[in-house]
């Protein structure tokens, strides 16, 4: 597919899609708008492993990272400690979750979160109370994270509500026999209609690496996902078997290259 550029002052790009070629007609009119995001998909990590998070931040690849209070207890860290540490390691949101379930105490909760870091992302849950209190976060300059989205009603919400991001769960709806992949679309769908709306779709609960290409077909904006499924997604059995046969090929010449 490529895309070029009629006119260098328009903002709209084109491209020629095989699809969309139609008998009789030119190339110049088989041109259609671009239809892509703003800008590529970005990764956040799904843990509160600080070794982990170092791990993958050390590739340049990780864009974010969000923790959960299960998570955290998972870790057996002390919260302000554990998320000021993941704070230095990545420059991105790093989204840490209050606890308190009503709108007082859910900001004065974020406030204290986000005074751990200037990259801290206040994560509030998906309720009339959570809604409020993204309201007052928003208001207050703090950017929030609406979790636990689990129906397209809920994220209109959170967008109306002023969520930097809304994060529907992909992987418990479908542990229930729901389709979550659908419903990151019918989020993009919706929330497509309505540009300039700016809250991203962050697909959480991820499960495995189809999830993360379902997630780019759509054109979902985040993906936060598991450290082993992250790992997973830049690996292939064909890789290093064919990497093998190069080595062993290239061994066998007695050349190398930094002696020639
Ligand atoms: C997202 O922010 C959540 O922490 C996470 O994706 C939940 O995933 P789980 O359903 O695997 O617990």
């Amino acid at each position: 597919m490529d895309a070029v550029e009629l006119a260098p002052e328009s903002a709209i790009r084109y491209t020629s899609r095989a699809t969309s070629l139609q008998p009789g007609l030119s190339y110049a009119e088989s041109l259609v708008p671009f239809v892509g995001t703003r800008t590529l998909m970005k990764f956040f990590v799904d843990t509160a492993d600080v070794e982990e998070i170092r791990d993958l931040a050390a590739t340049g690849l990780l864009d974010g990272v969000t923790t959960n209070p299960s998570l955290v207890a998972k870790s057996g860290r002390d919260v302000f400690e554990v998320l000021a540490e993941i704070c230095d390691l990545v420059e991105g949101p790093v989204s840490g979750e209050v606890t308190a379930i009503e709108h007082d105490g859910m900001v004065t909760e974020g406030r204290r979160l986000r005074d751990i870091a200037d990259n801290v992302m206040v994560k509030v849950p998906l309720t009339w109370e959570g809604l409020k209190a993204c309201r007052t976060l928003n208001q207050a300059g703090i950017q929030v994270n609406v979790t636990l989205c689990f129906s397209p009603t809920q994220a209109l919400f959170a967008a109306k509500a002023g969520a930097t991001v809304v994060s529907p769960f992909v992987g418990r709806l479908d542990d229930i026999s729901q389709d979550g992949m659908a419903l990151i679309q019918d989020i993009r769908t919706i929330f497509d209609n309505y540009e300039p709306l700016t809250t991203e779709i962050l697909v959480a609960s991820i499960r495995h690496p189809m999830h993360v290409v379902e997630a780019a077909r759509i054109g979902a904006d985040i993906c936060t996902v598991p450290p082993q499924v992250m790992r997973s997604l830049a690996s292939h059995p064909l890789t290093d078997k064919g990497l093998d046969a190069f080595l062993a090929d290239w061994g066998r010449t007695g050349q190398n290259i930094l002696e020639q």
